[in-house]
């Protein structure tokens, strides 16, 4: 370990030291979510299964709680249910990555786990430059350092990051996120036989060629299913449009076909992966079962960012729940990981609960914050769930359309995301002390959202416009 890393190490263990029991006691830290000890955390990376764990990595500040040279904290799992984190495994210490380790993926090879990522480095005359970098491990816990293996190429700006590896064939494949020097988001294929030494194949989607746009594409995942490929990607600059794109920045998928000859995934639209407010750079995996699971990041770097409550506490922000993915008739289905039931505690349920328009019915009994509950709509009307006096569902039957509401962090007022739903049969919702991720009919539609309630509050108040039937199951979830 060099003096550079051992120095930083240091500062972050006093900084743990100092900070961690304040940031424990944030009655909005959430209890079954991945969460920073202290700082900032934002994109998952490097998701992964080694020598009989899950590995989830991700883009950590431990020394404060805004953006700035990041490295890689790290969570491993037997079952993606129960954590355990483990030491740093990324310090930003050397001269390729001294403004941080960004984000990037990983791949089991030889029994060894390799990772990649961007070296971020701003130089002395102020201006970005960027490398892809690796680092390869024997025990998935501690990485040894390879240095770049990918420098700029020609027609890009340093605005050139996220590598995720895969393998198709005997062949690795890297995409990249990418700007061109006309300022256009694009994403890059690499192609590699040893993961050491990598030839650029080209553009295979954006450069201003796709209807999308954008300034920047960041985090790409190419994911390969029976029905076809699709690609996933958070751009920048897209502007809002009717009900979509509301948020700042974008995080979703277009359907289609790379050919690695022709450089090019010809595919269909962009689809948005998650309605809601706080969703960005998804990263996915597949596992030993063949499962793709994708966990993004539950945040945004938003206005709101510098109003999270929970910045009193020194952290900021957690990764969503681990959703395994579906390809259906071009569509991208997400559902909360099996696994997720072994968090369940004490269950409560109420078998068919009948509302006349107009009527309210509080749920009572459960008395916690964390908690899931699986409401099947028997008798369709309109009807809204107000959470935690806070944030409400509002599902218009009439129009086909669920809405989304809370109360921003900066001015207090209301603020809306919305998806058409043209029958809402089922909502399965996951709550935490201060998050919100919510399954429309398995997973056709997600909207993920942190909002900030009273702190006692624990009501869920339902609230019909028309007659409707319907039935709870609900648990309370442990951490
Ligand atoms: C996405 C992102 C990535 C970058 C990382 C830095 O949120 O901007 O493009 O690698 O975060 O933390």
């Amino acid at each position: 370990m060099n003096e550079n890393e051992k120095r930083l190490l240091t500062a972050v263990e006093e900084r743990i030291q100092s900070f961690h029991q304040k940031a424990e006691a944030d009655p909005y830290r959430l209890n079954y979510h991945l969460l920073p000890p202290i700082g900032l955390l934002n994109d998952p990376n490097g998701l992964s299964f080694f020598k009989g764990r899950y590995h989830f990595f991700y883009q950590w500040n431990p020394l404060e709680e805004s953006h700035g040279a990041k490295f890689w904290g790290h969570y491993s799992s037997e079952d993606l249910a129960t954590w355990r984190h483990e030491p740093i495994a990324l310090v930003p210490s050397e001269w390729y990555e001294r403004n941080g380790c960004y984000s990037g993926s990983a791949v089991v090879s030889d029994d060894h786990l390799f990772l990649f990522y961007t070296g971020n480095v701003k130089n002395d005359a102020g201006e970005r430059e960027t490398y892809q970098c690796l680092a390869v491990s024997e025990d998935g816990v501690h990485f040894e350092k390879k240095g770049p293996v990918i420098t700029l190429p020609e027609g890009f700006t340093a605005h050139f990051r996220d590598p995720k590896v895969w393998k198709r064939g005997a062949t690795w494949h890297m995409v990249i996120g990418a700007q061109t020097s006309e300022g256009a988001g694009a994403v890059v294929l690499y192609t590699s036989d040893d993961l050491y030494r990598w030839n650029y194949k080209g553009i295979i989607a954006g450069a201003g060629r796709d209807a999308l746009g954008g300034y920047m594409w960041e985090c790409p995942d190419l994911l390969e299913f029976d029905e076809g490929d699709v690609l996933l990607i958070s751009p920048q600059g897209i502007e809002p449009e009717e009900d979509r794109y509301q948020n700042l920045f974008q995080s979703g998928y277009m359907t289609g076909a790379l050919d690695v000859d022709s450089s090019r995934f010809s595919h269909g639209d962009f689809s948005e992966l998650d309605k809601g407010f706080d969703f960005y750079a998804p990263q996915t995996m597949t596992d030993e079962a063949g499962r793709r699971i994708l966990v993004a990041w539950m945040g945004m770097t938003d206005s709101q960012e510098p109003y999270h409550p929970t910045l009193n506490y020194h952290w900021i922000h957690a990764l969503t729940i681990p959703r395994e993915l579906e390809l259906k008739d071009g569509v991208v289905l997400q559902r909360p990981v099996n696994e997720l039931k072994k968090l369940r505690a004490g269950a409560f349920s109420v078998r068919s609960k009948e509302l006349l328009a107009g009527e309210k019915w509080k749920f009572e009994g459960m008395g916690v914050e964390s908690k899931e509950l699986i409401i099947d709509v028997l008798k369709a009307g309109s009807f809204s769930i107000r959470l935690r006096n806070e944030a409400e569902i509002h599902y218009d039957c009439q129009k086909g359309r669920v809405t989304l509401t809370r109360r921003r962090l900066d001015d207090g007022s209301t603020e809306r995301r919305r998806v058409d739903v043209s029958r809402v049969q089922k909502l399965h919702l996951f709550l935490d002390h201060s998050s919100l991720e919510l399954f429309l009919n398995d997973g056709e539609h997600v909207l993920t959202a942190r909002y900030f309630p009273r702190v006692s509050d624990d009501s869920i108040i339902f609230h019909s416009k028309e007659n409707v039937m319907f039935s709870v199951e609900a648990y309370t979830l442990r951490s």
